[in-house]
């Protein structure tokens, strides 16, 4: 049976690896147009954020495209960094800044206890058409924020989340598929794809 092949819009390859891992063979993505500007992500929800790339991947490739837009939110910073998390360490900020930031500002309120490190990921995913038509999957995963990061695999701030269905680890000590089994993103595309497989087969080129 033919497959569904999509552009990516992330520039991510953490996040284009584990897009592929997650939907496996019945979508091909293909990888973000290297010619293709940044795009200012500068919309006030993970929805808004997700069609901005979307609408710029499929106006530069004529093709479907898919993109992902993810935030983590802390209760106790009152659902920050939420939808700044990509920057939340500043302009030029990399993961281990983002997780630092955020583990000093709980340090810093006393938070130390589990129950006042709750947090949750929270991806939205959107696959657009070139003639407009949009199916959006959305996952969250539950969880608390870790002391200390802890584990080297996954990305972002893999180390310090402690998913709540899982045994104690860290996303950043799982294996792949162990995160991509409870992860926001692990939902958000698994409902995705039962909505592209309710439309029925692909038709062959
Ligand atoms: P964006 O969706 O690419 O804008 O990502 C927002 C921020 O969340 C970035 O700092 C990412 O590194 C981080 N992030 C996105 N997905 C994950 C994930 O699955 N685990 C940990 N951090 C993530």
């Amino acid at each position: 049976m033919a497959s569904h092949r999509v552009v990516s819009a992330t520039a991510n390859p953490h996040k284009l690896d584990e897009i592929r891992e997650i939907l496996g063979a019945t979508v091909v993505v293909l990888g973000r147009p290297a010619d293709l500007a940044e795009v200012e992500e500068d919309a006030s929800t993970l929805e808004g954020n997700a069609e901005l790339k979307v609408a710029a991947v499929v106006a530069a490739s004529g093709e479907p495209a898919l993109a992902d837009d993810t935030g983590l939110e802390v209760d106790a910073l009152r659902g920050a960094p939420g939808v700044r998390s990509a920057r939340y360490g500043g302009p030029e900020a990399d993961d281990e800044k983002n997780y630092n930031k955020l583990l000093g500002e709980l340090r810093e309120l006393g938070a130390n206890a589990p129950e006042q490190r709750r947090a949750r990921f929270r991806t939205v995913v959107i696959l657009g058409w070139p003639d407009g038509r949009r199916l959006v999957g959305r996952g969250v995963v539950e969880g608390t924020i870790a002391t200390t990061p802890r584990g080297d695999r996954g990305f972002g701030y893999d180390p310090v989340f402690i998913p709540d269905e899982g045994d104690g680890r860290t996303f950043g000590e799982m294996w792949p598929e162990e995160k991509h089994s409870l992860s926001h993103r692990g939902r958000a595309l698994r409902e995705l794809a039962d909505q592209l497989a309710a439309l029925g087969p692909v038709e062959e080129a």
